[in-house]
């Protein structure tokens, strides 16, 4: 997609459409609301007046009018945003997107923006801009071979008066990157489990690496063996595919972070989720695809690093692993040891998410990680208390905790803290071994898995994000496909930007 800045008049544009954010009981007395009313021969005061147009967040009109004078565009599609003081830079990607979905659906192939949001730096409104325009293009249709999505935007003008045109450009090129990133997680978190297994999880990683100046090492099952990764391994016994741990790189050439300090992001790529001998129930097993959407947040995350280049280091890993039944499979009972030298007994392979994130925030710490955040479709329950529009955040280090939090709602990303602590901790313990890897029935499924968890993290700080209601779209919005969000990509990079 070709993006241009305009920083003089909008009728500067020559686009098939023009979008313009407009705030709620605004009136096009003056201002730009005005040109617009000019240009419509007074349609934009008569909508508003008729009430059939208020303003309010996500609501949407389109104007059709003979073009005058300047003015090359026959349409104006007006987008309320609600309260001025509640517009934020995030904000601007839902409103970017929804016009780019919109005004795809008329058959334009180019429109200008007006985002004004005057509040915000104007370099992070035209990167936001730009990455909810390319994020709205995203459909669910690669492997349609009639009833494509016809037609797409090719042209993305933004429009913001009186700004710095090289701060919208630097601006336009980072939302390009942070867009298409978020695009690639959903691609591959929206692959069928046919073909996306582990090894094709790793070798999308290892290609994208090389375009993204990371450094990449798959390790295998040999090697994994020798790291002592049992936890790991047991959840692909079941399984014709091998497990493949995924480390990739970032490894800024002047660093300004902290020394010794390095963050990781761990993902959990279950590939498939069968449930493995405690077998899953058939209907809605197919959503189980998406149980790698951890693991693709994770890649995508280090796409976008490795394109922006901040001055700290970071590491990404990522679990693959696919949980089937099968006469090698692990069964109820069986006991395992993780790399940290902690015994298993697992209850129910059904809860395999914390298995292989065990032995991968276990690696993540033995790579010299001092943060960690790791982010998981690691339970059911995490619907049943959050619903989708809050990803759950628990963790041993509060300071870490408020710094995702904050990030997130810079990011336009909510995140809603759940409690660890002792109490939890008591409903993991094992019998037979010092752990197991289910709690009391029923309780507290979220946090029973983070404490899991936590008895692999030694002396890091560690957040761990249960996203199982927040990695996957059930309906399509104004801005966004139904199916996978790329979740907490946008929060994450904003996390590694802010330790710089
Ligand atoms: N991948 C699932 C989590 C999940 C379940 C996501 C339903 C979305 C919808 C995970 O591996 C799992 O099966 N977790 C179990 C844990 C339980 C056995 C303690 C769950 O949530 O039921
Ligand atoms: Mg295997
Ligand atoms: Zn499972």
């Amino acid at each position: 997609m070709k993006s241009k800045a305009i920083t003089d008049n909008f009728l500067d544009a020559d686009v098939n459409a023009l979008a313009v954010a407009v705030f709620k009981d605004e009136k096009p007395t003056n201002g730009v609301l005005k040109e617009f009313d000019t240009i419509t021969g007074g349609l934009v005061a008569s909508t508003i007046k008729s009430e059939e147009f208020k303003g309010e967040a996500g609501e949407t009109l389109l104007l059709r009018f003979m073009p005058k004078g300047k003015n090359r565009a026959g349409s104006v599609l007006l987008i309320g945003i609600g309260e001025k003081s509640d517009y934020k830079a995030a904000n601007v990607a839902k409103v970017a997107g929804t016009a780019a979905r919109f005004l795809r659906k008329c058959k334009a192939k180019s429109f200008a923006l007006i985002p004004r949001c005057e509040a915000a730096d104007d370099a992070e409104v035209a990167a936001c801009a730009m990455q909810g325009v390319i994020t709205s293009q995203f459909e669910l249709d690669k492997y349609k071979t009639q009833e494509k999505n016809g037609t797409s935007i090719d042209t993305f003008v933004l429009c913001i008066e009186g700004a710095n045109s090289k701060d919208l450009k630097n601006g336009l090129e980072r939302g390009e990157i942070i867009g298409d990133s978020m695009n690639f997680t959903r691609d591959l978190a929206n692959e069928p489990a046919n073909i996306l297994p582990p090894t094709e999880m790793a070798n999308r990683a290892q290609k994208m690496a090389k375009e993204a100046n990371l450094k990449c090492e798959i390790l295998d099952e040999k090697q994994m063996e020798k790291l002592g990764m049992g936890s790991l391994l047991s959840v692909s016994l079941g399984s014709a595919q091998p497990a493949k741990l995924i480390v990739l790189r970032y490894e800024p050439k002047k660093s300004t972070g902290k020394k010794g300090e390095m963050l990781a992001l761990v993902g959990k790529g279950i590939t498939f989720d069968t449930g493995g001998i405690s077998i899953k129930p058939s209907e809605n097993m197919d959503a189980m695809k998406y149980d790698m959407s951890g693991g693709a947040s994770v890649i995508g995350t280090m796409r976008a690093i490795g394109l922006l280049k901040p001055t700290v280091p970071v590491l990404g890993i990522i679990a693959a692993v696919e949980n089937m039944p099968d006469g090698k499979a692990t069964r109820p009972g069986d006991v395992v040891t993780a790399m940290n030298g902690k015994t298993i007994e697992i209850l129910n392979t059904d809860a395999e998410g914390r298995l292989v994130l065990a032995d991968a925030v276990a690696y993540a710490e033995q790579q010299g990680a001092t943060r960690i955040v790791d982010m998981a479709t690691l339970t059911g329950a995490v619907i049943i208390a959050l619903g989708d529009s809050h990803t759950a955040i628990l963790g041993n280090d509060q300071q870490l905790i408020d710094e995702v939090i904050e990030c997130g709602k810079d990011a336009g990303e909510n995140f809603w803290q759940l409690p660890v602590g002792a109490g939890y901790s008591k409903g993991i313990k094992s019998d037979i071994a010092d752990i197991k890897n289910i709690g009391p029935a029923r309780k507290a499924g979220t946090i029973m898995g983070a404490v899991f968890i936590e008895e692999f993290v030694d002396k890091a700080k560690w957040a761990h994000l249960d996203i199982a209601g927040t990695a996957w779209a059930d309906a399509e919005k104004p801005h966004h496909s139904k199916g996978p969000t790329a979740v907490a990509v946008r929060t994450l990079l904003k996390l590694v930007e802010k330790s710089q």
